[in-house]
């Protein structure tokens, strides 16, 4: 199939989550018993996306480690009753391949995506920022998000309808309805974090894109912003000017695990399910 890659930027430095995430990378963090990232991969394979590219950072090296193979611990649990805990884990390792790049510094998401640029070469490829953590009971969200891709072969963003007072910590669409049964929209602009009651919509930009090659040229012409971060919003927004964004409003639940609150809801939600 024509997509096959999937990039998860991971080099933040979790600031929200200081002082856990001084030694431990944020996307480690568990919901229950299952780190972040792994939920992340998880969704990927089961868009049968299985080369996961990973963008770290100094202070990341527990991720490489997650994603192996942990011999004595294996040799140990192997014939008792504690097996099973590692089942899930050994199933992904199984199914997956992984690369890694590191971010020297930390310039921005649109600069994490261009870092991962020597990993995806010239493909279309799926990101996933795994502190968005995405839970739908029938198909995952990047499934969902394949299914559009195929139809219409241009970058593809999630989007979800947030309060309006919350539009200024998202990238915020404007956009023209497509198809009101599968909820997608053409994407006619784009802008990071507007202020409160600047927005045009309050249609958020999610962590999971689909994005065309084409991104990494527009990335190296970005400029920096005020923060000295290149952002993937003004990217996206070059692609959006030619008629090259789709919007989708996936199916299911997110959760912001990045945000303190985010992180217990989503713990309270798992639990209380069985997930
Ligand atoms: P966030 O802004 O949510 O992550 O970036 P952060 O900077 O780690 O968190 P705080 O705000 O300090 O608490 C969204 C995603 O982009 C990645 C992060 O790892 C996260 O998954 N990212 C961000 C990078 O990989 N590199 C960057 O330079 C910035």
């Amino acid at each position: 199939f024509m997509l096959n890659k999937c990039l998860f930027p991971a080099a933040g430095h979790g600031t929200r989550f200081l002082p856990a995430t001084k030694a431990v990378p944020k996307e480690m963090l568990p919901i229950l018993r299952k780190p972040l990232l792994q939920y992340g991969v998880e969704e990927a394979l089961a868009a049968n996306i299985n080369n996961i590219s990973i963008v770290t950072g100094r202070g990341k090296r527990a991720i490489e480690d997650h994603f192996d193979n942990a011999f004595e611990l294996e040799s140990q649990l192997i014939g008792t009753s504690k097996e099973y805990l590692l089942t899930e884990i050994k199933e992904v390792i199984e199914k997956a391949t992984f690369t890694y790049v590191r971010q020297p510094s930390m310039l921005g998401l649109g600069h994490a995506i261009l870092t991962g640029e020597s990993l995806i070469g010239n493909e279309p490829f799926a990101v996933v920022l795994a502190d968005d953590l995405c839970y739908s009971p029938d198909k995952g969200v990047l499934a969902q998000m394949l299914e559009v891709y195929k139809k219409y072969k241009c970058s593809i963003v999630a989007i979800e309808e947030v309060p309006e007072d919350q539009v200024d910590k998202y990238g915020i669409i404007t956009g023209k309805l497509l198809d009101e049964s599968d909820d997608t929209f053409l994407v006619t602009n784009m802008i990071e974090k507007p202020n409160i009651g600047e927005a045009n919509s309050n249609l958020a930009v999610i962590g999971r894109y689909i994005l065309t090659p084409d991104i990494f040229n527009i990335l190296k012409n970005t400029k920096p912003d005020k923060n000295n971060e290149i952002q993937i919003t003004e990217a996206l927004n070059e692609q959006a000017k030619k008629g090259n964004v789709i919007g989708y409003k996936f199916k299911g639940i997110r959760f912001d695990c990045g945000d303190v609150d985010g992180f217990v809801s989503a713990t309270n939600y798992f639990a209380k399910n069985n997930l």
